[in-house]
Protein backbone atom coordinates (compact mmCIF):
# COMPACT_ATOMS: atom_id res chain seq x y z
CA UNK A 1 0.00 0.00 0.00
CA UNK A 2 2.75 2.39 1.31
CA UNK A 3 5.01 1.99 -1.82
CA UNK A 4 2.29 2.36 -4.40
CA UNK A 5 1.07 5.61 -2.45
CA UNK A 6 4.54 6.95 -3.03
CA UNK A 7 4.52 5.80 -7.12
CA UNK A 8 1.08 7.67 -7.04
CA UNK A 9 2.74 11.18 -5.57
CA UNK A 10 6.01 10.33 -7.76
CA UNK A 11 3.88 10.21 -11.31
CA UNK A 12 2.01 12.83 -9.69
CA UNK A 13 5.12 15.23 -9.30
CA UNK A 14 7.06 14.17 -12.81
CA UNK A 15 3.59 15.07 -14.05
CA UNK A 16 3.41 18.55 -12.39
CA UNK A 17 7.25 19.18 -13.50
CA UNK A 18 6.97 18.22 -16.92
CA UNK A 19 4.38 20.68 -17.25
CA UNK A 20 5.70 23.65 -15.68
CA UNK A 21 9.41 23.07 -17.60
CA UNK A 22 6.93 23.58 -20.92
CA UNK A 23 5.77 26.63 -19.68
CA UNK A 24 8.45 28.19 -17.21
CA UNK A 25 11.24 26.77 -17.45
CA UNK A 26 13.92 28.38 -19.67
CA UNK A 27 16.00 26.56 -22.35
CA UNK A 28 18.71 27.89 -24.30
CA UNK A 29 20.43 26.51 -27.91
CA UNK A 30 23.80 27.50 -28.89
CA UNK A 31 24.89 27.05 -32.46
CA UNK A 32 28.54 26.59 -34.32
CA UNK A 33 30.26 29.10 -36.23
CA UNK A 34 32.60 28.60 -39.11
CA UNK A 35 34.64 31.87 -39.56
CA UNK A 36 37.66 33.15 -41.76
CA UNK A 37 41.02 34.18 -40.53
CA UNK A 38 41.34 37.90 -39.35
CA UNK A 39 37.50 38.14 -39.73
CA UNK A 40 35.10 39.13 -36.79
CA UNK A 41 32.77 36.20 -35.81
CA UNK A 42 29.86 36.52 -33.84
CA UNK A 43 29.07 33.25 -32.01
CA UNK A 44 25.17 33.14 -29.77
CA UNK A 45 22.82 31.32 -27.70
CA UNK A 46 19.42 31.86 -27.75
CA UNK A 47 17.16 31.71 -24.91
CA UNK A 48 13.21 31.25 -24.82
CA UNK A 49 13.01 33.85 -21.52
CA UNK A 50 15.48 36.77 -21.22
CA UNK A 51 18.59 36.14 -20.38
CA UNK A 52 20.04 37.88 -16.83
CA UNK A 53 23.72 36.41 -16.67
CA UNK A 54 26.39 34.41 -18.49
CA UNK A 55 29.62 33.04 -17.86
CA UNK A 56 31.60 31.95 -20.99
CA UNK A 57 34.34 29.36 -20.74
CA UNK A 58 37.19 28.71 -23.19
CA UNK A 59 37.80 24.74 -24.05
CA UNK A 60 40.00 22.97 -26.30
CA UNK A 61 36.95 21.46 -27.79
CA UNK A 62 33.18 20.67 -27.00
CA UNK A 63 33.47 17.40 -26.25
CA UNK A 64 36.45 17.34 -24.03
CA UNK A 65 34.44 20.25 -21.21
CA UNK A 66 37.12 19.28 -18.77
CA UNK A 67 39.28 21.51 -21.00
CA UNK A 68 37.29 24.34 -20.65
CA UNK A 69 39.22 26.46 -17.61
CA UNK A 70 39.27 29.80 -18.34
CA UNK A 71 36.95 32.00 -17.75
CA UNK A 72 36.45 34.96 -20.74
CA UNK A 73 33.54 36.10 -19.89
CA UNK A 74 31.13 36.59 -15.81
CA UNK A 75 28.56 38.89 -15.59
CA UNK A 76 28.21 38.06 -12.02
CA UNK A 77 31.66 39.56 -12.18
CA UNK A 78 31.40 42.44 -14.03
CA UNK A 79 33.39 40.61 -17.32
CA UNK A 80 31.65 41.56 -20.03
CA UNK A 81 34.86 41.44 -22.73
CA UNK A 82 38.31 39.66 -22.90
CA UNK A 83 41.76 40.93 -24.09
CA UNK A 84 41.44 44.52 -23.92
CA UNK A 85 37.63 44.30 -25.86
CA UNK A 86 38.78 41.97 -28.35
CA UNK A 87 35.91 39.95 -27.30
CA UNK A 88 32.71 41.35 -26.06
CA UNK A 89 29.66 40.24 -24.98
CA UNK A 90 25.93 41.71 -26.26
CA UNK A 91 23.57 40.76 -24.32
CA UNK A 92 19.66 41.45 -25.48
CA UNK A 93 16.86 39.84 -24.02
CA UNK A 94 16.94 36.28 -24.97
CA UNK A 95 19.93 36.38 -27.27
CA UNK A 96 23.66 36.45 -26.17
CA UNK A 97 26.45 36.92 -28.16
CA UNK A 98 29.85 36.87 -27.93
CA UNK A 99 31.40 39.42 -30.48
CA UNK A 100 35.41 38.10 -31.73
CA UNK A 101 37.26 40.83 -33.86
CA UNK A 102 40.04 39.91 -36.01
CA UNK A 103 40.14 35.90 -35.41
CA UNK A 104 43.19 34.08 -34.71
CA UNK A 105 44.03 30.78 -35.22
CA UNK A 106 44.36 30.09 -31.77
CA UNK A 107 40.71 31.41 -31.39
CA UNK A 108 39.47 27.72 -32.55
CA UNK A 109 37.94 25.97 -30.20
CA UNK A 110 34.87 25.58 -27.63
CA UNK A 111 32.98 28.03 -26.01
CA UNK A 112 31.05 26.36 -23.02
CA UNK A 113 28.01 28.94 -22.29
CA UNK A 114 26.28 29.02 -18.93
CA UNK A 115 23.06 31.18 -19.05
CA UNK A 116 20.86 32.04 -16.35
CA UNK A 117 17.16 33.73 -16.40
CA UNK A 118 14.45 34.26 -13.90
CA UNK A 119 12.77 30.82 -15.13
CA UNK A 120 16.60 29.54 -14.24
CA UNK A 121 19.60 28.29 -15.96
CA UNK A 122 21.25 26.51 -18.70
CA UNK A 123 24.36 25.76 -20.50
CA UNK A 124 25.56 24.70 -24.11
CA UNK A 125 28.82 24.86 -26.25
CA UNK A 126 29.52 26.27 -29.61
CA UNK A 127 32.82 25.44 -31.09
CA UNK A 128 34.56 27.71 -33.55
CA UNK A 129 36.11 26.81 -36.53
CA UNK A 130 38.71 29.22 -37.85
CA UNK A 131 39.29 28.40 -41.78
CA UNK A 132 43.25 28.37 -42.90
CA UNK A 133 44.34 32.15 -43.43
CA UNK A 134 44.90 32.59 -47.33
CA UNK A 135 46.29 35.79 -47.41
CA UNK A 136 47.54 37.32 -51.14
CA UNK A 137 51.42 36.95 -50.98
CA UNK A 138 53.34 39.64 -51.07
CA UNK A 139 56.11 39.72 -54.23
CA UNK A 140 58.95 42.00 -53.90
CA UNK A 141 62.40 42.47 -56.07
CA UNK A 142 65.59 44.48 -54.56
CA UNK A 143 67.09 45.35 -57.74
CA UNK A 144 68.97 41.48 -57.32
CA UNK A 145 66.79 38.65 -56.46
CA UNK A 146 62.84 38.09 -56.25
CA UNK A 147 61.36 37.30 -53.39
CA UNK A 148 58.21 36.28 -52.40
CA UNK A 149 56.76 36.12 -48.80
CA UNK A 150 53.28 34.50 -47.53
CA UNK A 151 53.70 35.42 -44.48
CA UNK A 152 50.89 33.48 -42.52
CA UNK A 153 48.76 29.91 -43.54
CA UNK A 154 48.32 26.49 -43.32
CA UNK A 155 51.85 24.36 -43.79
CA UNK A 156 50.61 22.29 -46.49
CA UNK A 157 50.94 25.12 -48.60
CA UNK A 158 53.55 25.45 -51.48
CA UNK A 159 55.09 28.19 -53.14
CA UNK A 160 55.16 27.97 -57.09
CA UNK A 161 57.12 30.05 -59.72
CA UNK A 162 56.54 30.77 -63.50
CA UNK A 163 57.41 33.36 -66.13
CA UNK A 164 54.91 34.78 -68.45
CA UNK A 165 54.64 31.59 -70.33
CA UNK A 166 53.69 29.33 -67.86
CA UNK A 167 57.42 28.14 -67.67
CA UNK A 168 57.91 26.45 -64.17
CA UNK A 169 60.74 28.07 -62.49
CA UNK A 170 60.32 26.67 -59.01
CA UNK A 171 63.80 24.27 -59.50
CA UNK A 172 65.76 27.91 -58.77
CA UNK A 173 64.00 29.08 -56.32
CA UNK A 174 65.14 28.38 -52.39
CA UNK A 175 62.24 27.99 -49.68
CA UNK A 176 62.53 29.20 -45.96
CA UNK A 177 59.56 28.01 -43.33
CA UNK A 178 58.83 29.61 -40.26
CA UNK A 179 56.40 28.81 -37.51
CA UNK A 180 53.98 30.88 -36.95
CA UNK A 181 51.01 31.05 -34.20
CA UNK A 182 49.43 27.81 -33.98
CA UNK A 183 51.07 25.17 -36.32
CA UNK A 184 50.63 27.66 -38.98
CA UNK A 185 54.03 28.78 -40.79
CA UNK A 186 55.57 32.23 -42.62
CA UNK A 187 56.73 30.63 -46.13
CA UNK A 188 59.46 33.16 -47.56
CA UNK A 189 60.80 32.24 -51.51
CA UNK A 190 63.55 33.16 -53.33
CA UNK A 191 64.03 32.84 -57.28
CA UNK A 192 67.69 32.22 -58.19
CA UNK A 193 67.30 33.66 -61.89
CA UNK A 194 69.27 35.62 -63.36
CA UNK A 195 66.42 37.67 -64.76
CA UNK A 196 65.71 38.49 -68.68
CA UNK A 197 63.38 39.94 -71.00
CA UNK A 198 62.07 36.68 -72.40
CA UNK A 199 59.84 36.00 -69.10
CA UNK A 200 58.07 38.99 -70.32
CA UNK A 201 57.00 38.33 -66.48
CA UNK A 202 57.60 36.92 -63.13
CA UNK A 203 55.07 35.30 -60.89
CA UNK A 204 54.70 34.01 -57.54
CA UNK A 205 52.21 31.38 -56.86
CA UNK A 206 50.86 30.27 -53.58
CA UNK A 207 49.08 27.24 -54.02
CA UNK A 208 46.64 26.65 -50.84
CA UNK A 209 45.22 23.47 -52.46
CA UNK A 210 46.92 21.12 -54.43
CA UNK A 211 43.42 18.93 -55.60
CA UNK A 212 41.31 22.13 -56.30
CA UNK A 213 44.40 23.98 -57.23
CA UNK A 214 43.09 27.22 -55.40
CA UNK A 215 45.36 29.66 -55.13
CA UNK A 216 46.82 33.39 -54.77
CA UNK A 217 49.56 34.43 -57.52
CA UNK A 218 51.66 38.02 -57.96
CA UNK A 219 53.15 38.90 -60.83
CA UNK A 220 55.72 41.61 -61.50
CA UNK A 221 56.57 42.52 -65.27
CA UNK A 222 59.83 41.35 -66.21
CA UNK A 223 60.77 44.64 -67.72
CA UNK A 224 60.84 46.51 -64.81
CA UNK A 225 62.47 44.01 -63.24
CA UNK A 226 65.27 43.96 -66.07
CA UNK A 227 65.80 47.32 -66.39
CA UNK A 228 66.65 47.23 -62.42
CA UNK A 229 68.83 44.60 -62.65
CA UNK A 230 71.04 45.92 -65.11
CA UNK A 231 70.95 49.53 -63.34
CA UNK A 232 71.96 47.70 -60.23
CA UNK A 233 74.56 45.76 -61.67
CA UNK A 234 76.27 48.43 -63.76
CA UNK A 235 76.75 50.70 -60.41
CA UNK A 236 78.75 48.64 -58.68
CA UNK A 237 81.25 48.71 -61.63
CA UNK A 238 80.83 52.06 -62.00
CA UNK A 239 81.74 52.09 -57.98
CA UNK A 240 84.51 49.86 -58.24
CA UNK A 241 86.06 52.53 -60.82
CA UNK A 242 85.27 55.71 -59.02
CA UNK A 243 87.00 54.83 -55.85
CA UNK A 244 89.77 53.29 -57.53
CA UNK A 245 90.17 56.66 -59.71
CA UNK A 246 89.53 58.30 -55.67
CA UNK A 247 92.74 56.00 -54.26
CA UNK A 248 95.19 56.98 -56.93
CA UNK A 249 96.66 60.00 -55.60
CA UNK A 250 96.32 58.15 -52.11
CA UNK A 251 98.47 55.43 -53.14
CA UNK A 252 100.78 57.77 -54.70
CA UNK A 253 101.41 59.69 -51.64
CA UNK A 254 101.78 56.76 -49.87
CA UNK A 255 104.55 55.48 -52.24
CA UNK A 256 106.45 58.86 -51.97
CA UNK A 257 106.30 58.45 -48.31
CA UNK A 258 107.60 55.33 -48.20
CA UNK A 259 110.92 56.14 -50.49
CA UNK A 260 111.37 59.47 -48.35
CA UNK A 261 111.18 57.05 -45.30
CA UNK A 262 114.00 54.30 -47.04
CA UNK A 263 115.88 57.48 -48.41
CA UNK A 264 115.71 58.79 -45.12
CA UNK A 265 117.17 55.76 -43.32
CA UNK A 266 119.89 55.40 -45.76
CA UNK A 267 121.29 58.80 -45.36
CA UNK A 268 121.02 57.97 -41.19
CA UNK A 269 122.75 55.14 -41.52
CA UNK A 270 125.39 56.87 -43.91
CA UNK A 271 126.02 59.52 -41.44
CA UNK A 272 126.31 57.31 -38.17
CA UNK A 273 129.00 55.21 -40.29
CA UNK A 274 130.63 58.46 -41.21
CA UNK A 275 130.43 59.49 -37.80
CA UNK A 276 131.73 56.30 -36.29
CA UNK A 277 134.63 56.24 -38.17
CA UNK A 278 135.69 60.13 -37.13
CA UNK A 279 134.91 59.39 -33.77
CA UNK A 280 137.34 56.41 -33.74
CA UNK A 281 139.83 58.74 -35.47
CA UNK A 282 139.38 61.19 -32.99
CA UNK A 283 139.71 58.45 -30.01
CA UNK A 284 142.79 57.10 -31.46
CA UNK A 285 144.19 60.50 -32.05
CA UNK A 286 143.58 61.49 -27.88
CA UNK A 287 144.49 57.87 -26.99
CA UNK A 288 148.25 57.41 -28.75
CA UNK A 289 149.76 60.22 -26.70
CA UNK A 290 148.15 58.87 -23.60
CA UNK A 291 149.47 55.37 -24.17
CA UNK A 292 153.02 56.92 -25.07
CA UNK A 293 153.10 58.29 -21.81
CA UNK A 294 151.95 55.08 -20.01
CA UNK A 295 154.46 53.05 -21.97
CA UNK A 296 156.75 55.76 -20.98
CA UNK A 297 155.83 55.42 -17.34
CA UNK A 298 155.88 51.94 -17.28
CA UNK A 299 159.66 51.71 -18.43
CA UNK A 300 160.55 54.38 -15.78
CA UNK A 301 159.06 52.54 -13.09
CA UNK A 302 161.56 50.04 -12.29
CA UNK A 303 164.16 52.78 -12.00
CA UNK A 304 162.11 54.64 -9.67
CA UNK A 305 161.25 51.63 -7.33
CA UNK A 306 164.92 50.66 -6.49
C1 LIG B 1 13.42 35.62 -28.17
O1 LIG B 1 12.74 36.83 -27.98
C2 LIG B 1 12.08 37.29 -29.15
C3 LIG B 1 11.42 38.62 -28.79
O2 LIG B 1 12.25 39.38 -27.94
C4 LIG B 1 11.03 36.29 -29.61
O3 LIG B 1 10.41 36.73 -30.77
C5 LIG B 1 11.69 34.95 -29.82
O4 LIG B 1 10.73 33.96 -30.14
C6 LIG B 1 12.47 34.53 -28.61
N1 LIG B 1 13.22 33.31 -28.92
C7 LIG B 1 12.97 32.14 -28.31
C8 LIG B 1 13.86 31.00 -28.73
O5 LIG B 1 12.14 32.03 -27.48
C1 LIG C 1 37.92 16.85 -29.67
O1 LIG C 1 38.81 16.11 -28.84
C2 LIG C 1 38.73 14.72 -29.01
C3 LIG C 1 39.69 14.10 -28.01
O2 LIG C 1 39.74 14.85 -26.86
C4 LIG C 1 39.09 14.36 -30.45
O3 LIG C 1 38.95 12.98 -30.62
C5 LIG C 1 38.18 15.11 -31.41
O4 LIG C 1 38.59 14.85 -32.75
C6 LIG C 1 38.21 16.57 -31.12
N1 LIG C 1 37.26 17.24 -31.97
C7 LIG C 1 37.53 18.33 -32.64
C8 LIG C 1 36.44 18.93 -33.44
O5 LIG C 1 38.64 18.86 -32.60
C1 LIG D 1 12.72 40.80 -21.80
O1 LIG D 1 13.38 42.03 -21.55
C2 LIG D 1 12.89 43.11 -22.29
C3 LIG D 1 13.71 44.31 -21.96
O2 LIG D 1 14.92 44.01 -21.41
C4 LIG D 1 11.44 43.37 -21.99
O3 LIG D 1 10.94 44.40 -22.81
C5 LIG D 1 10.64 42.11 -22.23
O4 LIG D 1 9.31 42.29 -21.83
C6 LIG D 1 11.25 40.96 -21.46
N1 LIG D 1 10.55 39.71 -21.80
C7 LIG D 1 10.12 38.86 -20.87
C8 LIG D 1 9.42 37.65 -21.37
O5 LIG D 1 10.32 39.04 -19.68
C1 LIG E 1 57.26 23.08 -60.74
O1 LIG E 1 58.48 22.39 -60.62
C2 LIG E 1 58.72 21.85 -59.34
C3 LIG E 1 60.08 21.22 -59.35
O2 LIG E 1 61.01 22.10 -59.85
C4 LIG E 1 57.66 20.86 -58.96
O3 LIG E 1 57.89 20.37 -57.65
C5 LIG E 1 56.30 21.54 -59.01
O4 LIG E 1 55.29 20.61 -58.76
C6 LIG E 1 56.09 22.18 -60.38
N1 LIG E 1 54.85 22.93 -60.30
C7 LIG E 1 53.86 22.78 -61.16
C8 LIG E 1 52.65 23.59 -60.90
O5 LIG E 1 53.93 22.00 -62.10
C1 LIG F 1 65.27 33.72 -69.85
O1 LIG F 1 64.36 33.23 -68.87
C2 LIG F 1 63.69 32.05 -69.22
C3 LIG F 1 62.74 31.73 -68.10
O2 LIG F 1 61.89 32.77 -67.85
C4 LIG F 1 64.65 30.93 -69.44
O3 LIG F 1 63.97 29.77 -69.82
C5 LIG F 1 65.66 31.35 -70.50
O4 LIG F 1 66.64 30.35 -70.64
C6 LIG F 1 66.32 32.66 -70.11
N1 LIG F 1 67.19 33.08 -71.18
C7 LIG F 1 68.44 33.47 -70.98
C8 LIG F 1 69.18 33.93 -72.17
O5 LIG F 1 68.93 33.47 -69.87
C1 LIG G 1 45.57 29.10 -59.89
O1 LIG G 1 44.18 29.30 -60.01
C2 LIG G 1 43.72 29.49 -61.35
C3 LIG G 1 42.24 29.73 -61.28
O2 LIG G 1 41.95 30.74 -60.41
C4 LIG G 1 44.07 28.30 -62.18
O3 LIG G 1 43.67 28.51 -63.51
C5 LIG G 1 45.56 28.02 -62.15
O4 LIG G 1 45.86 26.82 -62.83
C6 LIG G 1 46.03 27.89 -60.70
N1 LIG G 1 47.44 27.78 -60.66
C7 LIG G 1 48.08 26.71 -60.20
C8 LIG G 1 49.55 26.76 -60.24
O5 LIG G 1 47.50 25.76 -59.77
Amino acid sequence: MGSLQKTAVCLLFLFISLNASDSTFATFSCSDVKTEYNKPAVISCIGSKNITNVIVKRCENCSNRNSCSETIINTWKEKHSHEEGRIQLVLQHNVSELHIQEVKATDQGGYQWYLYSDAGEGNGCTTLEVTDPEIEPSLTWNGRKLTCLSPIGHRQRQVHWFDGHGNNLTGSASLVSEEAESGLTSLTSTLHEKPNLTASEYCCTVLYDVHTKRNKTKCLSAHKVVTDYLRFTSNPDQEILKTTKEHVPIILVLIVLVLCCFAAVLYYRHRQRAMAKGNFADLLRTLLPILRQHEKAEENAPNQEV
